[in-house]
């Protein structure tokens, strides 16, 4: 054999033998030079040499080969064994763990608030029907305020020849929680449930505007249950959340499925408002109100006879309220967060603030 192969493949047994990656050294620089060296042999001499390097890489590939068989003899590994913390930071190997969502976080604590007001507490779903969305809250066919709501549909339609859609409130339940409690009526209860769920809008999106977020529905029905109870209801889950006492404000609104109707605000729980009148009170350097002192935060009201009809329950011997409360906005004035859209973006340095 050629010297200059002879004495190469000597260094490369050698040092095959330290090298953990043993397949590295098919790529080693010793070896391509040999290859190189091919063309530039006399011609008769060209064929043996040639045949000389690829021996070498043969036997190379051997020595891989086997040192990879006997990795995989090795014994298999036992997940149960104690785990050696050390060794692993040593190998600089991540050992966070992930954190819950802190969206999923608060709906676990406003629902605690709410099962310990003696709501149940219920889903709702991702895919949902135009009789539930619209048709069960007194918008029949062709109301204007139908296009409110920025619902997703679906191109499918249902036998009734109507697209499927994504919730866009999380009143689509409303209907299912009535025609579940009948029985309870019946019974002298009354039907008490809240859903916090899902929703999802074609909005265009900005700091306070996302697709998906999240509402908490309420629902209360008995005999003589009127609006006081609502506003009471509220105040409370709110100053239970926040943990602090907060003045409410209720003004007029309009929703086809209450009547009265309510939009619902709350003394800024950062700068609070100390006033009716939004002019004064709040600082304006407040990030979360602008110096309002007031926020707006959710729809309410009596809900209409004709909700409580579409579930065959009688609006002359029954009365309730229901609420919808973004959750996104609850949570974004309880930590300050001024963008809607870090929920959703998987932000580990946002998501990891809440562990
Ligand atoms: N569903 C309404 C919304 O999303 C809020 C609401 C719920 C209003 C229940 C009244 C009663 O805008």
């Amino acid at each position: 054999m050629n010297t200059d192969i002879s004495a190469i493949r000597e260094v490369l047994l050698a040092r095959i033998e330290t090298l953990d990656d043993k397949a590295s050294i098919l790529r080693s620089p010793e070896l391509k030079q040999l290859f190189a060296g091919i063309k530039d042999q006399p011609a008769e001499k060209r064929a043996a040499y040639g045949q000389a390097v690829n021996a070498v890489k043969v036997e190379l590939e051997e020595i891989v080969a086997r040192s990879q068989e006997k990795a995989d003899d090795r014994a298999p590994i036992d997940v149960t064994a104690p785990w050696d913390v050390n060794a692993t930071l040593s190998l600089l190997i991540p050992t966070t763990h992930g954190t819950v969502h802190p969206l999923t976080q608060e709906i676990e604590k406003i629902a605690d608030i709410f099962a310990r007001m003696g709501f149940a507490v219920s889903e709702s779903r991702e895919i949902d029907d135009q009789y539930h969305m619209f048709e069960t809250l007194n918008f029949p066919k062709g109301h204007p305020a139908r296009d409110d709501y920025d619902t997703f549909m679906t191109v499918e339609t249902d036998k009734d020849d109507d697209p499927f859609i994504a919730p866009a409130h999380t009143s689509t339940m409303q209907n299912r929680a009535l025609v579940a409690g009948r029985a309870k009526l019946e019974a002298g209860e009354p039907i008490a449930v809240v859903v916090p769920d899902r929703v999802f809008r074609n909005e265009d999106l900005d700091a306070r505007h996302e697709h998906t977020f999240y509402q908490v529905e309420g629902i209360y029905v008995a005999q003589g249950v009127h609006a006081g109870m609502l506003i009471a209801t509220l105040q409370k889950f709110l100053e239970s959340y926040y943990g602090t006492e907060l003045e409410v404000r209720v003004n007029p609104f309009y929703f086809p499925f209450t009547e009265p109707s309510f939009e619902f605000a709350l003394s800024c729980p950062f700068c609070g408002a100390k006033t009716e009148d939004n002019s004064k009170g709040g600082d304006p350097n407040c990030k979360v109100c602008s110096g309002e002192g007031w926020i707006e935060l959710l729809g309410c009201g009596m809900i209409h006879p004709n909700v409580l009809k579409a579930a065959d329950i009688d609006p002359n011997e029954y009365t309730g309220f229901a609420f919808g409360c973004g959750i996104d906005r609850l949570v974004m004035m309880k930590y300050g967060i001024e963008d809607v859209r870090h929920f959703e973006s998987a932000k580990l340095d946002f998501l990891e603030q809440f562990s």
